[in-house]
């Protein structure tokens, strides 16, 4: 492991293993100089179990320099839970695994990811105190942190579009949107209400179909979702969609998403500056739903919660600023600022 890219001095990567309930599960705690380890739970199915550490490493670093800029007192943590080829998700799958969180002492804290839902946080719960998300009185949706993502990127995006067009103004702007389930889903609302022409992909064609129904969007396959002639690409299915395959088929100014890890490696940042096209990064975008879970643990009001997440497009001019002074890419500008607030740069 420490031969890997992506390790970058995590503190601690642990494997969770309980074999007659069926959990096989790495935690990954990449920094704690802010506080404890903060990140989601992600249920997913890897070919090799390479594949759920690398992504550990990844997601954890992210969850440190989210935290970090977002000015949330947590350090970067995430979990990965491998799931079966069947996807098959038990109670005691789910049990095992608060066990395993619970023997961290507070080292890290959990919320929900791709394939874990609120009602599964509340089930691991039920073995650990180190949870956040949950749902209220029963109440999923209010705990659902995707429509709090969805806004920090719309507000992102429209700072993006001053930057590239010289206006917010989001009216017959073309927004190709990848993903469509709790942040994508809630995006394209947001922007078909300010009059965002949208083009959609989603592997789930009757999501994809609901949506543009709803929207009046187009919707094409999920392979020629690059290919789409646009001013913006909001990834906001899985990561690493940014890519040496992808990102010279792009016809967009804009890239501005809800997805973790887009960028496939650091040098596809350089590539996306290199064709003109600006990058966002995910980490500084995205921060809405972290803000929102950890407001369990933080105690801020609703109206806190939703005043940081105004603070998500200053954030990005003063990144975008960072990138011209120090004349790199705006992914190194956002890491860089991130290692200054935890002391490591
Ligand atoms: P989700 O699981 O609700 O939705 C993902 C959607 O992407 C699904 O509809 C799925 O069918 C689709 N999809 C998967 N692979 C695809 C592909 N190759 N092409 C097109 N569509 C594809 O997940 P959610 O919560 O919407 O999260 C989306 C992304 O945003 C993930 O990368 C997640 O880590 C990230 N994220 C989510 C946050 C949240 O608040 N839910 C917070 C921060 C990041």
């Amino acid at each position: 492991m420490f031969d890997l890219p992506d390790y970058d001095d995590h503190e601690a990567v642990v494997v969770a293993r309980d074999a007659q309930a069926g959990l096989c599960a790495i935690i990954a705690i990449h920094d704690t100089t802010l506080g404890p380890a903060h990140g989601g739970a992600r249920f997913w199915t890897y070919d090799r179990p390479q594949d759920a550490i690398v992504d550990a490493l990844r997601l954890s670093r992210g969850m440190t320099y989210k935290n970090a800029l977002a000015g949330l007192p947590f350090g970067g943590g995430k979990s990965v839970i491998m799931a079966g080829k069947d996807r098959t998700k038990t109670p005691e799958l789910l049990e095992a695994f608060g066990v395993a969180v619970e023997k961290l002492g507070g080292r890290y804290n959990l919320a929900e990811d791709v394939g874990i839902s609120p009602g599964d946080v509340a089930t691991i719960a039920r073995r650990t105190a180190h949870v956040c998300g949950l749902p209220a009185d029963g109440n999923e949706a209010a705990a659902d942190p995707g429509p709090f993502t969805a806004r920090g990127v719309f507000l992102a995006m429209k700072a993006g579009l001053a930057e590239v067009r010289g206006s917010e103004d989001l009216g017959g702007v073309r927004v190709t949107v990848q993903g469509l389930g709790g942040v994508g889903g809630q995006l394209c609302d947001m922007l078909a209400a300010e009059g965002a022409v949208l083009t959609l992909a989603d592997v789930d064609p009757a999501r994809a179909g609901a949506l543009a129904a709803r929207t009046g969007a187009q919707v094409v396959d999920p392979g020629q979702i690059y290919d789409v002639d646009a001013d913006v690409y909001a990834p906001c299915a899985l990561g690493a969609t940014l890519n040496a395959a992808t990102i010279d088929r792009l016809k967009v100014a804009l890239v501005c998403g809800g997805a973790n890890n887009q960028l496939a490696t650091p040098a596809d940042g350089t590539a996306l500056q290199r064709r003109g096209i600006l990058y966002l990064p995910d980490f500084v975008v995205n921060a809405g739903g972290v803000t929102h879970t950890t407001s369990q643990l933080t105690g801020w009001p609703h109206d806190k919660v939703l005043a940081k997440l105004g603070e998500i497009p200053g954030r990005v001019r003063r990144i975008l600023d960072l990138a011209a002074r120090d004349a790199v890419d705006p992914q190194r500008a956002a890491e860089r600022a991130a290692l200054e607030i935890i002391g490591k740069r």
